[in-house]
């Protein structure tokens, strides 16, 4: 089979489409022909993570498509079904941290940038009947965790304040929905003027510059929530527009992982401040089910097939995207 393989040097340049060994599913496994998938900056992390020396592995933690073989001992799903992939390796009940034999499909696993992938039968839920296969595709792991750190973690309540900094993220475009769909007040903050324009087409209540003065532009307003994942560009201007007592949730760190805090401001404003990542298959299924009750569906920037990876991954990079990168990977 076909499939978009990282082998060395580390980055993008290590990466191609090339033939790879097909597998057979084992007891418990299911192979899926892959119709669609998406990336995620894990996708671009990983590239850097992965030591020349080691295996090759197949990129990609997202993808929906039809079940074409099952192993012994699968009884959830059949041959012929319409499925999305969760990545969330062996994290079954909703719980306050992953178990330790947590992992994430797509390294060191082999992922779903792939004509097929083999994955355990617990790992994959019904495609949502309302998303077309591109929706799909690029659902699973940016949904998931905009499901945990919104409403386990962030407990979001109606008429709170919710803050997104970097709206251009796959992530924050779906935690930008499920707070509307709630009743959400929420502010999001962009580097780029059509993504401010096009977070307010979303629903977003305000836009306002991720580079500029956050204080003014929201009238020394402050929020009950917010949730981070651009890290050091821009945490410390987060902490500083929660009100006393409020949230900040954080789950991603693409412009830097080191920040500094001034504790006495902390613990004067008696702030909360939590981590997640990813999410359960509990949250996974009910994150499936909340789409569907309020017709949510994913924002798609654009779709490539993978023999336009690199660009696609390029894109990403240089964050020109405003929602998810989809693949189209058979008709
Ligand atoms: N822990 C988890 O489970 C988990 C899951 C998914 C993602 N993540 C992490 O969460 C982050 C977002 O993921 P994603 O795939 O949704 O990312 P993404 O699509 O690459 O978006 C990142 C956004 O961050 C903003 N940004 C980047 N650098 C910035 C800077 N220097 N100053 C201001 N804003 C900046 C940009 O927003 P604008 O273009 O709007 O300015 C950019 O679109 C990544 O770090 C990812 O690794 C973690």
């Amino acid at each position: 089979m076909k499939a978009i393989v990282h082998t060395s040097p580390q980055g993008i340049e290590g990466m191609a489409l090339q033939g790879f060994e097909s597998t057979v599913p084992k007891s418990g496994e299911v192979k899926i022909q892959l119709k669609s998938a998406g990336l995620n900056h894990r996708d671009l992390f990983v590239l850097t993570r992965h030591d020349e020396g080691e295996p090759p592995f197949v990129v990609g933690s997202d993808g929906a498509g039809v079940i074409v073989e099952a192993g012994a001992n699968v009884n959830n799903v059949k041959v012929g079904d319409e499925v999305v992939i969760n990545p969330s390796l062996n994290w079954y009940t909703k719980s306050p941290a992953p178990p330790e034999e947590f992992g994430i499909l797509g390294f060191p696993s082999n992922g779903t940038f792939a004509e097929e992938v083999v994955i355990s039968a617990e790992n994959v839920e019904p495609k949502p009947t309302h998303l077309n296969w591109t929706e799909a595709g690029v659902l699973p792991l940016a949904a998931l965790t905009a499901y945990r750190a919104l409403f386990t973690r962030g407990n979001v309540q109606e008429g709170q304040h919710v803050l997104l900094p970097g709206v251009g993220s796959g992530v924050i475009t779906f935690i930008l929905q499920f707070a509307k769909a709630v009743g959400a007040k929420v502010t999001v903050t962009s580097r780029s003027e059509s993504k401010r324009q096009q977070a307010l087409e979303l629903g977003a209540d305000r836009a306002i510059d991720s580079e500029g003065d956050w204080k003014e532009a929201l009238n020394d307003e402050k929020a009950d929530l917010v949730i981070e994942s651009v890290g050091a560009a821009t945490f410390a201007k987060s902490l500083d527009r929660i009100k006393p007592g409020g949230t900040v949730v954080t789950f991603g760190a693409s412009a830097g992982d080191e920040i500094s805090l001034n504790i006495r401001n902390f613990f004067y404003g008696q702030y909360n401040l939590l981590g997640t990542t990813m999410g359960s298959r509990d949250e996974f299924r009910e994150m499936l089910q909340f789409i569907k009750k309020y017709n949510i569906k994913p924002i798609i920037d654009k779709t490539f097939s993978l023999e336009e990876a690199d660009i696609a991954f390029k894109r990403l990079e240089a964050a020109e995207q405003f929602g998810k990168i989809g693949f189209t990977i058979s008709k």
